[in-house]
């Protein structure tokens, strides 16, 4: 019995940030013994919300391929692609729009929440009025996972209706051509401590409230300095209540400085400890936690045609598996091939 295989995958859309490796990246690297990995960087989903393209995808592109090598993917162990480099993706997911009913996409509460976030619906309003493309986004989606015969794909919550629609496919489409071509790919839930960004709301390219795994260690003091805290705490001699209150600096030092963490409680509760010098504590606990990161970041740098190896082995071998799955789904479908 061979390892079994995840498929996970994020949109290029900026860096990536703390809380893409908190609650999501360090996961895979942590799972890459246990489980054949394919880490794809999903850049025609980016077009799913901004659909003249950005700029710079290209350079995006590459940043997150640094990103998945520097946080510890390893090319040796796992398959890290880009999703546009392997054609057959776009053939599933037509295919498989013939047999998915609308319905199913309509309810979809995360292309919802998407489609409200953009403004291209009203809260309450049905999704019909969105392009074809964001209604389809989980379609191309179950493509991706199915392609490779993916047994899991860590994901967050927000994702997890994605994977129950892969399934839903999948069941379909092995009743429909009386084959069992594609598993039902289960969803391994993340479980993450939820980490804020700077001013305490989801961490998020739009909000500009971002820590990038690339920031320097000025960045990273000059970024923490504005971190928002206990918004009761307003003088030094104020004493906090940093769980209560949910201060975002003590979420991550709950993450970034775990032996420190009940005497900063004890400290500001007490009056103490300022916000100031707490953050400043924070700053250089964080400066050494993401070293690693950094450091590798900066090898890779000098080192550049590391990526596109990394990228050339992984699209080939991506490449032949998902080549194979077409043959098979052109022969159930009676398609020419
Ligand atoms: N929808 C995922 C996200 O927003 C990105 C993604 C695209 C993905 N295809 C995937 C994730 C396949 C897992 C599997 O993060």
């Amino acid at each position: 019995m061979g390892k079994k295989r995840i498929l996970s995958g994020m949109r290029p859309t900026d860096k990536l940030h703390l809380g893409n490796y908190e609650g999501a990246l360090k996961n895979w690297v942590a799972l890459q013994d246990e489980y054949e990995i394919f880490a794809m960087i999903a850049d025609w989903h980016v077009l799913t919300t901004e659909h003249l393209g950005i700029p710079n995808l290209n350079d995006l592109i590459r940043e997150v391929t640094i990103d998945y090598l520097a946080a510890g993917l390893d090319p040796k162990k796992c398959t890290i692609f880009v999703q546009s480099d392997v054609k057959e993706h776009a053939e599933l997911h037509l295919l498989f729009s013939m047999i998915t009913p609308t319905p199913w996409l309509i309810r979809n509460p995360t292309v919802k929440e998407q489609a409200r976030d953009l403004g291209l619906i009203e809260k309450d309003e049905e999704i019909t009025s969105i392009n074809y493309g964001l209604l389809g986004y989980p379609v191309l989606q179950a493509a991706d996972i199915l392609i490779y015969k993916a047994d899991a794909v860590p994901v967050g919550e927000d994702q997890v209706p994605h994977i129950e629609l892969t399934r839903q496919i999948a069941r379909r489409f092995n009743y429909l051509y009386r084959k069992e071509v594609f598993p039902e790919p289960e969803a391994l839930l993340t479980k993450v401590a939820r980490l804020p960004g700077l001013d305490g709301k989801k961490m998020s390219k739009s909000q500009g409230n971002v820590i990038y795994l690339s920031d320097s260690p000025n960045d990273i003091r000059e970024k923490i300095k504005t971190m928002f805290t206990d918004p009761l705490k307003v003088y030094r001699t104020d004493p906090g209540d940093p769980e209560v209150r949910g201060c975002p600096a003590f979420a991550y030092h709950k993450i970034y400085n775990t032996s420190e963490t009940e005497q900063i409680e004890a400290d500001c509760k007490q009056a103490k400890l300022g916000c100031v010098d707490c953050k400043q504590l924070l700053a250089e606990r964080l400066v050494e936690a993401l070293r690693p990161i950094r450091d590798k970041r900066t090898e890779i740098k000098r080192e550049p045609w590391l990526v596109d190896e990394a990228l050339r082995k992984g699209t080939k071998k991506a490449k032949k598996i998902a080549r194979d799955t077409m043959n098979e789904v052109r022969d159930v479908m009676g398609l020419r091939h």
